[in-house]
């Protein structure tokens, strides 16, 4: 029996669209489901001050399909530099819905991150007055601690005393990969994203039987406990967990590369991916949650009125193996699994 749900259209609260060529090719991939996304500043440069986000929006619309009614939700990054009165305008235009924040050399393009969290205090009392929240990359970038253990010293060495130091400041814990992450995010009543990816692999997926380095993203995938705790909350509905894709689009040359960059491209199969996920663990129910009502509700935005259909079919459905964007190729995310699920044209 074909089986359907509808749901509100999605919104992918964690997204990097780029620039250019590469912005041309992929923009297409997300409006085509997905009705609104938190935009990540990582360009290089960075999209810093409020001018910048509203340039950058604006090439966004231009890259827009036709008739797409899709809306960028634009973030600043915030650097040792960051001017309170520019982000408090950024806030008041509308058009800036969350600072990003960057541990410097933490990931792809985060050398203007923050390096001294005592240089930003400013900024970051004025969001906290006016509400505008802060994104994190959650990953400390000291040398001497383990990679697959950034994230949990991220939460004690870092996030602890900044929500010390900025008792009022919204935070998002961004793409979270730990129990320890989900457990954080619950205890302290943070909110957190999570990505498509990291609710299927686990480190073994990487790393076992050759390199794969279309798996490789940051914050690394970790263990497979850390990954059956990040299913389990973001099938729960639990309201503090939400979708954030970080589909993060790099050719194919910078991926299969003797220093691959990180990214996993996933905006084109993201929601047939989330529909089996959630069919497999009981949970259709819930998906309307994670990907349409609990990132809007914590961001102040309406749900979308505007609603998709999922089906599943018998025979597994083919996606492409990659997207051919004028910079170059860019492998779409292989889940690994035959994917029976479609969103309904
Ligand atoms: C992101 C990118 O490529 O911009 N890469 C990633 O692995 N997720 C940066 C980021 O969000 O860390
Ligand atoms: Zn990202």
């Amino acid at each position: 029996m074909t089986q359907h749900i509808s749901i509100r259209r999605p919104d992918d609260m964690h997204l990097h669209l780029r620039d250019g060529a590469m912005l041309q090719g992929v923009l297409p991939e997300t409006t085509r489901h997905f009705a609104r996304a938190i935009i990540m500043p990582n360009l290089v440069p960075p999209v810093v001050t409020l001018a910048d986000a509203r340039a950058y929006h604006a090439r966004i619309l231009a890259a827009l399909p036709p008739h797409s009614a899709f809306e960028p939700l634009m973030t600043l990054y915030l650097t040792e530099g960051t001017d309170p009165a520019d982000v408090a305008a950024a806030a008041a235009s509308g058009l800036v819905k969350a600072v990003k924040l960057y541990p410097a050399g933490a990931t792809t393009n985060s050398q203007s991150g923050v390096k001294d969290f005592a240089k930003v205090a400013a900024v970051l009392d004025k969001m906290a007055e006016i509400g505008l929240p802060l994104c994190l990359h959650g990953e400390v970038t000291d040398p001497e601690v383990d990679i697959f253990d950034r994230e949990a010293v991220f939460i004690d060495r870092v996030l602890t005393p900044l929500r010390a130091r900025h008792p009022g400041l919204r935070m998002v814990m961004e793409h979270i990969t730990t129990e320890d992450g989900v457990a954080y995010a619950k205890s302290e009543n943070l909110v957190a994203t999570i990505t498509t990816h990291h609710l299927i692999l686990n480190r073994n997926h990487l790393l076992v039987g050759g390199i794969r380095p279309h798996y490789y993203c940051l914050p690394v995938a970790k263990r497979e406990k850390h990954r059956l705790a990040l299913r389990a909350a973001a099938t729960s509905g639990d309201t503090r967990f939400f979708l954030g894709t970080d589909s993060a689009p790099h050719i194919d040359a910078l991926k299969e590369h003797a220093c691959g960059c990180a990214g996993c491209f996933t905006a084109t199969n993201t929601m047939p991916i989330l529909a089996q996920i959630f069919e497999a663990d009981g949970a259709l129910a819930q998906l309307e949650a994670f990907t349409s009502l609990n990132g809007a509700a914590f961001y102040g935005l309406p749900p979308n009125t505007a609603r998709i259909t999922l089906t599943r079919h018998e025979l597994a459905q083919t996606f492409p193996d990659k997207i051919l964007t004028e910079a170059g190729p860019v492998t779409v995310f292989n889940p690994g699994f035959p994917l029976h699920w479609r969103v309904e044209p």
